[in-house]
């Protein structure tokens, strides 16, 4: 399991125009988001996405050099329903639980329009499967939502309160998250080409669907 902060803060470099509730891509090479081709290098990553992008290369090293049968998922956002997010990590299940508990989200700068894709667990579940089933060596693919199942945290904040009836209360930091990105999701085409037997099966609203009955059941 890798993760698209291999990618460090380049997808930042893409043109970007703003709309009402999101940031979106301006350049049309990447209307169906971000591709494994992207350059993971000459930029900010974190300590975290350096020793991901590490851990990247040297399992697609393993494939090449070994002729191993080999797979870096490089992530965008996993979850589902037993997903435990907390404020740093899982942010829509982490945003849902903040509704359901009528906790206050802080919103950390990019107007609160930056844009993520997320995957419930079962279509993850479901890719490594078809890899196990047919694998190839040294292989790389963005595994996640896709741009359908993107959203910015303002979107994320609506989809939740059409499900849950609440309207989410929220602070607005200036400050944005160091090397955050501002818009990114997955380019699917290579998976879906690679295995056309797969693809997403559970839409945002469904995911947060999910997501939110569990919260309710596990926070009694
Ligand atoms: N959730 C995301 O949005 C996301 C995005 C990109 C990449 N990833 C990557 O996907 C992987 C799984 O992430 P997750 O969000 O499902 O995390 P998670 O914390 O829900 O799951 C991690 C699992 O690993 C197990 N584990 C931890 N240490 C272990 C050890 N030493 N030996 C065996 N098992 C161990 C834990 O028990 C847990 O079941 C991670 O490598 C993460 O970096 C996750």
């Amino acid at each position: 399991m890798s993760t698209n902060k291999v990618y460090g803060d380049a997808p930042n470099s893409i043109p970007l125009k703003e709309l009402p509730s999101r940031w979106e891509y301006s350049d049309p090479a990447f209307q169906e988001g971000i591709s494994e081709e992207f350059t993971i290098d000459h930029s900010k990553h974190s300590l975290f996405g350096a020793s991901k992008a590490a851990a990247d290369l040297m399992v697609q090293e393993y494939g090449r050099y070994f002729g191993m049968a080999t797979c870096c998922l490089r992530g965008g956002c996993l979850t589902g329903p037993q997903h435990s997010g907390v404020e740093l990590h899982g942010f829509l299940s982490y945003l849902v639980k903040c509704n359901i508990e009528g906790r206050d989200y802080k919103v950390y700068g990019y107007k609160g329009k930056q844009v993520r894709d997320n995957i419930h667990s079962e279509d993850v579940a479901a890719f490594m499967y078809q890899f196990y089933l047919n694998p190839q060596c040294a292989e790389v693919y963005n595994l996640g939502g896709g741009k359908e199942n993107s959203c910015s945290i303002l979107e994320a904040f609506e989809l939740t309160r059409s499900i849950t009836g609440v309207s989410q209360r929220y602070t607005y930091v200036e400050q944005n998250r160091i090397g955050d990105h501002i818009c990114y999701y997955s380019d699917l085409r290579k998976m879906k080409s690679h295995y056309p037997t797969w693809s997403i099966t559970k839409s945002l609203p469904q995911i947060i669907e999910e997501i939110s009955h569990a919260w309710k059941k596990r926070l009694g």
